[in-house]
C-alpha cells in the first residue's frame, strides 16, 4: 500500500490532514485484509470502505470550497476528476463483496490509492502552485 508522504504536502493544513486520513483508512482496510488471524474481518473491511467513500465525498467538498474561496481558475476540471472518482466508487456494490473476494478488495484498494496518489501529485498540487 502507499502511505502519505512529504511529497503530497500542498501546504493547506486542512487539505493535507484530510489526505492523510484517506491513506490511513485505505491502509486500515489493507491491513485487515492481510490479517489471516482476524475472524470475520470482512464486515469490518466493508465498514472501512464505506467510511472511505464517505470521507472522500466530504474531503472533495472541503477542497472545492477552498478552491472557490481563492477563486481558483481550474476548479471546474478539478471537480470533474472528483466526480469521476466518486462515480467509479459508487458503481462498486460494496455489500456484494463476500469473503471469497480478497482479490476484488485488493484491486479496489489499489485503484483507490493509485488514484489518490496521482490526483494529489498531478491536480491538487496545482491549487497552491500559483499562489
Ligand atoms: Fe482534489
Amino acid at each position: 500500500m502507499i502511505n502519505w508522504k512529504e511529497e503530497y504536502r500542498i501546504g493547506i493544513k486542512l487539505i493535507d490532514e484530510q489526505h492523510k486520513k484517506l491513506f490511513e483508512l485505505a491502509n486500515k482496510a489493507f491491513d485487515l485484509l492481510k490479517d489471516d488471524f482476524y475472524i470475520d474481518k470482512y464486515d469490518d473491511i466493508i465498514m472501512i470502505l464505506k467510511e472511505l467513500k464517505n470521507y472522500a465525498i466530504y474531503h472533495f467538498k472541503s477542497e472545492e470550497d477552498y478552491m472557490e474561496s481563492i477563486k481558483y481558475r481550474k476548479i471546474l476540471s478539478h471537480k470533474v476528476e472528483h466526480d469521476d472518482f466518486i462515480q467509479k466508487i459508487e458503481e462498486v456494490d460494496i455489500d456484494k463483496i463476500d469473503e471469497n473476494q480478497d482479490k476484488y478488495i485488493l484491486d479496489l484498494l489499489e485503484f483507490i490509492v493509485n488514484w489518490i496518489d496521482k490526483h494529489i501529485l498531478g491536480t491538487d498540487k496545482l491549487i497552491t502552485a500559483d499562489l
